[in-house]
């Protein structure tokens, strides 16, 4: 991969786009910096080169151009004092306010620009726009590795402006070298954890790891659709019942493949979905009426542990119930112990996604687990099998 480590960027102006779509709270402050964290080598490499930084992100789903929320602005103060220098910002994207900005940076300087989805050309992947970001740099980097699932104008469709100074960026790098570690040639046992609410947006990625790993785990809310699949009464679980048949036939894909499908056998239940409600454990095919499964119960929790404690490999995407309730988080919490335990021995561990993510925060497990992603469309994306633009854009 190309990357920014063998050249020098100085006096250059150097387009990065990155994936400052970070959480804000009421008052706009970040909830959560990871995502500018695991961009600042890129940034410091370049300040460090005597470049200028020109940060380039989206922020949200503005729908119909600005909009105070989602400015950029909210992140400059932060990465004031993530770099302790004055970041600067340019109140739009493109345009002469936006060239006058760049031309008046210092080498070593760094300006973030307003939210490029203010523009609706930025996701059409206009070739116009993309023009006109490109003509504020000499260089292009794309470390918005969260982003780098959609081919959108400051993702992929500008790379074509920089035929010979478009590069990686350090975090888009290390983000694709874990990845190849688990899928090109992982050690073995591999096994994938596979949770969340649904299984919509997960099917290619479940059968697409059949091909690649020895054992899929399934907790989350999408295990009570498993559950009705075979036969299962789940109470008020949450189901799919458009998806019931399809989770049958995963079953049965799983066997053919000689995977090792490990479905949830034991649900946590409450009477109503709030930390305080009644709750009662049962089988995961026997939720009673009234009730829903809101975590995976003991056995399960035993079962899937014993299996990640003999793995050498494990990718974790999704929480195994609604850990944001202390009564429900039971099972999430245990699952991520038993990767930090397999990691400590000496397995390889990738976490991906919002709320898996999320919860390793929660539980003090970042620092015990090889390697958190900041993305999670683009981890799922790449776990499919499939080509990332943001990527693509750059090798060609
Ligand atoms: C994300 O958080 O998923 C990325 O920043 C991409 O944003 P998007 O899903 O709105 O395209
Ligand atoms: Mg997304």
């Amino acid at each position: 991969m190309k990357n920014i480590s063998d050249i020098s960027l100085a006096g250059k102006r150097v387009l990065i786009r990155v994936d400052f779509n970070v959480p804000l709270d009421e008052y706009f402050n970040i909830t959560d910096d990871s995502r500018m964290q695991a961009a600042l080598p890129t940034i410091k490499k370049v300040i460090k080169d005597g470049g200028k930084a020109i940060i380039m992100s989206h922020l949200g789903r503005p729908k119909n151009g600005f909009e105070a929320r989602f400015s950029l602005k909210h992140t400059v103060k932060h990465l004031s004092d993530l770099l302790e220098i004055d970041v600067r910002f340019s109140s739009d994207c493109i345009g002469e306010n936006t060239i006058s900005d760049i031309a008046s940076m210092e080498n070593g300087d760094v300006l973030i620009l307003e939210n490029l989805r203010f523009y609706p050309e930025e996701k059409a992947g206009d070739i116009n726009f993309a023009k006109q970001l490109a003509n504020l740099g000499d260089v292009y980097i794309n470390d918005a590795f969260g982003t780098a699932h959609r081919a959108h104008a400051s993702t992929a469709v500008i790379a074509d402006y920089f035929p010979n100074d478009k590069y990686f960026g350090l975090l888009l790098s290390n983000e694709i070298n874990s990845l190849k570690i688990a899928l090109d040639k992982p050690k073995r046992p591999f096994t994938a954890i596979i949770g969340g609410a649904k299984i919509t947006g997960k099917i290619d990625v479940i059968t697409s790891l059949f091909d690649k790993v020895d054992n899929l785990i399934i907790g989350g809310g999408m295990a009570y659709t498993f559950a009705k699949a075979m036969g299962g009464t789940i109470g008020n679980s949450l189901v799919e019942e458009d998806k019931v048949e399809l989770a049958k036939s995963l079953i049965a894909d799983a066997q053919k493949k000689g995977v090792q499908l490990l479905l949830t056998s034991d649900s946590v239940n409450a009477d109503d979905f709030n930390n305080n409600a009644t709750i009662q454990n049962s089988e995961i095919t026997n939720v009673p009426n009234g009730f829903m499964g809101l975590d995976i119960g003991g056995d399960s929790i035993t079962h899937f542990s014993t299996i990640i404690l003999d793995s050498k490999t494990i990718i974790w995407n999704g929480p195994m119930g609604v850990f944001e309730m202390e009564n429900f988080s039971n099972g999430t919490k245990k699952i991520g112990e038993a990767i930090c335990k397999a990691t400590k021995n000496g397995a390889f561990s990738l976490v991906g996604g919002g709320d898996s993510v999320a919860a390793v925060k929660q539980f003090g497990f970042a620092d015990k687990v090889s390697y958190i992603s900041t993305g999670g469309g683009a981890m799922l994306k790449y776990l499919e099998g499939k080509e990332l633009p943001g990527v693509v854009a750059i090798q060609k």
